[in-house]
């Protein structure tokens, strides 16, 4: 269906074709070509959004405050009985152990480890359930590395709403599959990669009725453009000169360009930032797709330790597109060993990450190291999942390595005795 833009605040349109969709039409795709969707709003501008925002800061329990919700004119403003944590408000944090682990002089890290799942998936799921709920969905799905399947269990748990989540068995970090369950997800372990899971949810949203809830959906997005916005206002909306984050499906590089560009639009900042997405190497088409100037799409089998990127076909590859080309940014990959060695340095630094969190400082260190960021830049890296999402790998590292790494901190096993203690102590 084909509506006047003028007589709605909020639609979806195609970003193939320029098909419009109402914004409670409940097809995952573009109804004509099958393109990916957009959802586009028509908030107030400048001041009156900065004085709407702020005075929600800290108001009171319950979505009024969450760090999405605050949000509402350039998320979901026509949302009425939201599904909220809440979510959100997470910290911005500076460590100079860090600074002195990539050459930079004052790195902050955007933790969406803090959000209620120990992901900024959260921040999307919440938009994308409440969006469920108002079109009556009967059941909700999603294919996932761990995080979203994760957070979707919660919210829809949240929500009264039975939800399905397809996973690749043997590739789900221990922590993210144990929230599936707890949170009462209907878990199903394919046989197969995450690229295989989106096909079959995918057809399961097509044929089966259930609502589709990974990031292809529109309205995940918009919820996750507020972390760059929420990082904006930490930083009194002088944006910093790069944001820099971990890519897989690229739905949250396409929610990060897509929230910088309103931003200037809507008057809330002057100039953007440049995005630098990091791939893991072993799972890493869009790195190549823009090395060739984005000439063409590439496909890759997937492998890495960071498992929550670990994709091969991203979903979102237009959008990611369009947000590097739109903010003169940039797409680049790290190793495993670069990753964990990442990873390594912000668990030291008493932050802690997952390993996918990890490549965007591998990044940073990496940007720095060839010039491309300069020491004196201002630099925002997002932390995406919380350390404690994959315990897995950190015994692995820590434990079990043999040799151990430069950075294993080998657990010591003692007898119960207080001689035993002192000997620790004096190194012995
Ligand atoms: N970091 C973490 C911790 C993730 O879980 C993901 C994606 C990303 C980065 C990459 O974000 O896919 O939008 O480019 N996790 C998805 C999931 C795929 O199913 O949890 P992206």
């Amino acid at each position: 269906m084909t509506i006047g833009v003028q007589r709605s605040g909020t639609w979806q349109v195609c970003l193939a074709c320029g098909n419009e969709m109402v914004e409670t039409d409940p097809h995952p795709r573009c109804t004509r070509c099958g393109g990916l969707l957009e959802v586009e709003h028509r908030p107030p501008t400048g001041q009156e959004l900065l004085r709407r925002f702020s005075e929600r800061r800290g108001a009171g329990p319950g979505a009024a405050a969450s760090g999405v919700w605050r949000f509402k004119e350039i998320v979901l403003p026509s949302a009425t009985d939201v599904v909220s944590h809440p979510e959100g408000n997470t910290p911005l944090l500076h460590r100079p152990a860090l600074d002195r682990w990539t050459g930079l002089s004052g790195l902050l890290l955007k933790h969406e480890g803090h959000n209620p799942t120990g992901s900024f998936k959260d921040r999307g799921m919440t938009v994308g359930v409440t969006q469920a709920k108002r079109i009556g969905a009967s059941a909700v799905a999603c294919a996932s590395t761990g995080n979203t399947s994760a957070s979707l269990a919660a919210y829809a748990s949240q929500a009264g709403i039975p939800a399905l989540v397809l996973v690749p068995g043997g590739n789900v970090a221990l922590g993210k599959l144990a929230q599936s369950l707890a949170y009462g997800a209907k878990t199903l372990l394919v046989r197969g990669d995450f690229d295989d899971c989106l096909r079959l949810v995918e057809q399961a949203s097509e044929q089966l009725g259930v609502y589709l809830l990974n990031s292809i959906n529109p309205f995940r997005v918009e919820g996750q453009k507020t972390i760059v916005l929420e990082a904006l206002e930490q930083l009194g909306w002088e944006p910093p000169d790069w944001i820099v984050l971990p890519a897989g499906n690229l739905g949250n590089t396409a929610a990060f360009g897509k929230a910088l560009v309103e931003a200037r639009t809507w008057g809330l900042i002057d100039r953007l930032p440049r995005l630098a997405a990091v791939q893991a190497e072993g799972a890493a088409p869009f790195a190549r797709s823009f090395a060739e100037g984005f000439a063409r799409r590439h496909r890759v089998k997937a492998e890495t330790v960071a498992t929550a990127i670990r994709i091969g076909d991203p979903a979102s590859y237009d959008r990611g597109v369009k947000a590097i080309r739109e903010t003169n940014g940039i797409v680049l990959a790290a190793s495993d060993a670069e990753i964990l060695e990442a990873k390594a340095a912000v668990d030291a630094a008493g932050v802690g990450c997952e390993p996918a969190s990890a490549a965007s400082v591998a990044g940073v260190r990496q940007l720095v190291a060839a010039g491309t960021i300069r020491p004196g830049d201002r630099v925002v890296a997002v932390l995406t999942g919380h350390v404690l999402k994959d315990p897995g790998i950190l015994l692995q590292y820590h434990r079990d390595t043999d040799p151990p790494p430069a950075g294993a901190n080998r657990p010591i096993e003692i007898e119960p005795t207080l001689a035993a203690v002192e000997a620790v102590l004096q190194g012995r």
